[in-house]
C-alpha cells in the first residue's frame, strides 16, 4: 500500500530482470512503461494489433474479447496474452517472448561507404592551447585565461563561453592542468577536453519507427560508430497520426511523447561514445533530420495546425538549438542543429534525402523513393535550374512489418527472402534463425511469388484451390511455414488482408508517384534513374519490386540502391557550412505537392490497386 492508500503490486519482467511497483489493476502495459520495458504497441493499445505479446506468471484479470480474437488455441494454452488488455491483479512475474523486439534494444548499423564526411568548412574547431595556472600576480579568471590561450590562434578576437561551459571549464582545465583543447564554433567555445582528445559529432536520423546516429570524429570527418534504435514512441502509436492525434487531445501524452525521443537519443549517444572508450562530453555538435511530426514532437513545437488540413508546419525554418535545452547531456555549449523542412510532413530528412542522394544537383530526370511508414516521393526535373517535385505517400507501416498478421520488423528471425517453385517453399531468415515473421523485404518477395505461381490473381485474390489456402472469406490465408517449423510454434501465414495491406501501400507510391509526374508534365518513360533510399530500399529485390508495381518497372533505367540517403545528409551537414548553405537552398528549388488536395490522386490510387 502506498502513501495514499492504494493497494500496490510489483511486476518483474524477464528476461532483463526490470521492475516495476504499480496500483493493483494497472495494465500490464503501464507497468511495462514504469519499468522501461518498451514494447512496441503498434495500435496505441487499443487490442486490435495483437502484437503486445507476454507471458504474464500470476494473478491478472480473464481474457479479454479482443484476446479471444487476435491470440489461437495453443497461444492461450502457452499462456500468451495481449500486455495493453491485461490487468495486474497480483505480483507477477512476466516473461517477454524471445522473438518480441523491445523498443529499448538497438543494433549496429551501416556506417556508409567508409569515406567519412566532408569537413572543408567546419562549423566545430578544436584549439590546443597551454594556460598559465592562476597565480598571486595572475588573477584572470578562468574562462578569461583560456580565452586568452585561443586567440592568438584564431581570427576571432571577441571569444566567449556560456556560463554552462564557464562551470565545466572551471573544473576540466584543472583536471586536465591547463592543457587543454578548446573547441569553438564562431567565436563561442562550447567545450573543452585533454589534449589530444578531439571534438566528437553526433547526426541522428529520426525516423518515424527507427533512429540511426552516426558518431563522427569532427577533425577528420570519419564515422567512428553508427547504432541503431526502434523510435520508442512506437509504445504510444505506429503512425505518427496516431501520435499527433495522442498529443493533440492529451498534452500529457504530448510530453511523453518529446520526452521518449529525447531519451532515446540520450541513450544513443551513450552507446556510440562507450563504444569508443569516450563520454558524451566530447560531443561538441549535432544534427539531426526527420519529418515534421518528429521534428515537432522533440521540440515540443505546437501540433494542432500540423495534425488536420492545410497542415501547416510551426516552422520551416533551419534550427540551432542548444542541445542542453533538450535536455540532451552533450558538451555544455553544444548546439542541435536541424535542417529546414519543405513543407507539411516533408521535414528536414526529405532534405537530407536530396542530399545524400545528390538528388539536387543537375542530372537526368531522376525518381527518389525512401520508402516507409511515409514515403518520400522526389522527381527531378532537368533544365536550365534542377526542379525537385516532392510528396509524401502515406505508405503505412506495412513494409515496416506492421499491420501483417506474422509481420515483424526487419531482425533476427524475420523471413526476408523467399522462393515457391510449385510446392516447394524455400526461404532465408535474418540471422539465419528460425523463422518468427515475416518482414517487409519479405513479403515484397512473397507477394511477387505467389503471382508469379499465380497462387494469387492481378487483384490480389488468394486462390481458395490450394491445398496451402486455408479458412474461410476474410479469414482466408496461404500458409507459407507451418508452426511446427517456427520459433513462436504459429503458422507463418499470408492472409488475404496482408495482401491488400500491400496493395493499399503500393497504390499510395504509385499515385503519388504518377501525380507528381502529371503535375511535371512528364511520363514515366522520362525517368532514366530511380534511386532507392533508407534502409528497407536498399534490402529489396528490386526485380520482385517492380514485378508487384512498387516501383515503376521502366526498360532500360537505372535502379539504385543507396542505402540511408537521409542518415548521409544528416552527416553531410553535421561540420561543414557549405553543406549547411546547400541544405538551405533545397526548399527555394522544391515544389512540395500536398496530396489530399490533388483531386486526380485518388482515381491514380484506385488505379494502382491491382498487380501489373
Ligand atoms: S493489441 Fe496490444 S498494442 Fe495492439
Amino acid at each position: 500500500m502506498d502513501d495514499s492508500g492504494t493497494l500496490m503490486v510489483k511486476v518483474e519482467f524477464m528476461p532483463s530482470g526490470r521492475r516495476a511497483v504499480v496500483p493493483l489493476g494497472s495494465l500490464l502495459t503501464d507497468a511495462m512503461q514504469e519499468a522501461g520495458v518498451l514494447l512496441p504497441l503498434d495500435c496505441g493499445g487499443n487490442g486490435s494489433c495483437g502484437r503486445c505479446l507476454s507471458t504474464p506468471v500470476g494473478q491478472t484479470s480473464d481474457p479479454t474479447p479482443s484476446e479471444m480474437r487476435l491470440l489461437d488455441t495453443s497461444q492461450r494454452k502457452e499462456g500468451l496474452r495481449l500486455s495493453c488488455q491485461t490487468q495486474v491483479l497480483g505480483d507477477l512475474s512476466v516473461m517477454i517472448p524471445e522473438f518480441q523486439e523491445t523498443a529499448d534494444s538497438s543494433w549496429p548499423v551501416d556506417a556508409g561507404d567508409g569515406g567519412g564526411i566532408n569537413v572543408d568548412s567546419p562549423i566545430i574547431r578544436s584549439i590546443p592551447c597551454d594556460v598559465p595556472r592562476p597565480g598571486l600576480d595572475d588573477s584572470r579568471s578562468d574562462v578569461g585565461r583560456v580565452l586568452d590561450g585561443v586567440a592568438p590562434q584564431h581570427e576571432q578576437h571577441t571569444l566567449w563561453a556560456d556560463h554552462v561551459t564557464a562551470g565545466q571549464l572551471s573544473q576540466k582545465a584543472r583536471c586536465f592542468d591547463w592543457h587543454v583543447n578548446a573547441f569553438l564554433r564562431g567565436s563561442e567555445v562550447v567545450g573543452v577536453s585533454q589534449q589530444g582528445q578531439g571534438p566528437l559529432g553526433l547526426a541522428l536520423d529520426l525516423g518515424s519507427t527507427k533512429l540511426a546516429a552516426y558518431l563522427v570524429n569532427l577533425e577528420t570527418g570519419n564515422i567512428l560508430a553508427a547504432r541503431g534504435r526502434i523510435n520508442p514512441q512506437v509504445i504510444m502509436g505506429a503512425d505518427v497520426v496516431t501520435r499527433i492525434q495522442r498529443a493533440i487531445s492529451d498534452p500529457a501524452d504530448g510530453q511523453r511523447l518529446t520526452r521518449l525521443i529525447r531519451d532515446a537519443a540520450q541513450a544513443l549517444a551513450q552507446e556510440l561514445v562507450y563504444s569508443v572508450g569516450t563520454d558524451t562530453g566530447h560531443i561538441c555538435e549535432m544534427s539531426l533530420v526527420g519529418n515534421s511530426a518528429m521534428t515537432h514532437l522533440l521540440l515540443g513545437l505546437p501540433l494542432e495546425q500540423l495534425g488536420s488540413p492545410p497542415f501547416v508546419a510551426s516552422t520551416d525554418q533551419a534550427l540551432d538549438i542548444k542541445a542542453r535545452e533538450l535536455g540532451l547531456n552533450l558538451a555544455p555549449g553544444a548546439y542541435l542543429y536541424i535542417p529546414p523542412l519543405i513543407g507539411g510532413f516533408v521535414g528536414s530528412d526529405n532534405v537530407a534525402m536530396i542530399m545524400g542522394a545528390d538528388l539536387d544537383k543537375p542530372g537526368p530526370c531522376r525518381l527518389g523513393l525512401d520508402i516507409g511508414t511515409n514515403t518520400e516521393v522526389v522527381l527531378t526535373v532537368p533544365g536550365n535550374k534542377n526542379h525537385l517535385f516532392i510528396a509524401s505517400a502515406p505508405s503505412g507501416p506495412t513494409f515496416e512489418g506492421a499491420h501483417l498478421s506474422s509481420g515483424m520488423r526487419a531482425m533476427g528471425g524475420a523471413v526476408s527472402k523467399v522462393r515457391i517453385m510449385g510446392l516447394d517453399i524455400s526461404f532465408e531468415t535474418i540471422d539465419g534463425q528460425k523463422p518468427s515473421g515475416i518482414c517487409g523485404s519479405g513479403i515484397i518477395d512473397i507477394i511477387a511469388e505467389m503471382l508469379r505461381e499465380k497462387i494469387i490473381n492481378k487483384q490480389g485474390h488468394l486462390d481458395r484451390s490450394l491445398d496451402r489456402t486455408q479458412g474461410e472469406r476474410q479469414s482466408i490465408r496461404y500458409v507459407l511455414i507451418p508452426g511446427d517449423q517456427t520459433s513462436t510454434g504459429k503458422d507463418i501465414s499470408v492472409t488475404q488482408s496482408d495482401i491488400s495491406q500491400v496493395q493499399l501501400a503500393k497504390a499510395a507510391i504509385n499515385a503519388a508517384t504518377n501525380t507528381l509526374l502529371a503535375k511535371a508534365g512528364l511520363a514515366v518513360s522520362d525517368i532514366s534513374e530511380i534511386i532507392l533510399a533508407g534502409s528497407f530500399g536498399s534490402h529489396i529485390d528490386v526485380e520482385n519490386a517492380r514485378c508487384i508495381g512498387l516501383i515503376p518497372d521502366i526498360p532500360g533505367a537505372i535502379y539504385k540502391q543507396v542505402g540511408n540517403a537521409a542518415g548521409k545528409g544528416a552527416q553531410l551537414v553535421l561540420n561543414n557550412r557549405t553543406q549547411r548553405q546547400r541544405a538551405l537552398a533545397v526548399p527555394g528549388m522544391s515544389s512540395y505537392v500536398e496530396l489530399t488536395r490533388e483531386s486526380q490522386f485518388n482515381s491514380l490510387f484506385a488505379r494502382s490497386l491491382a498487380f501489373p
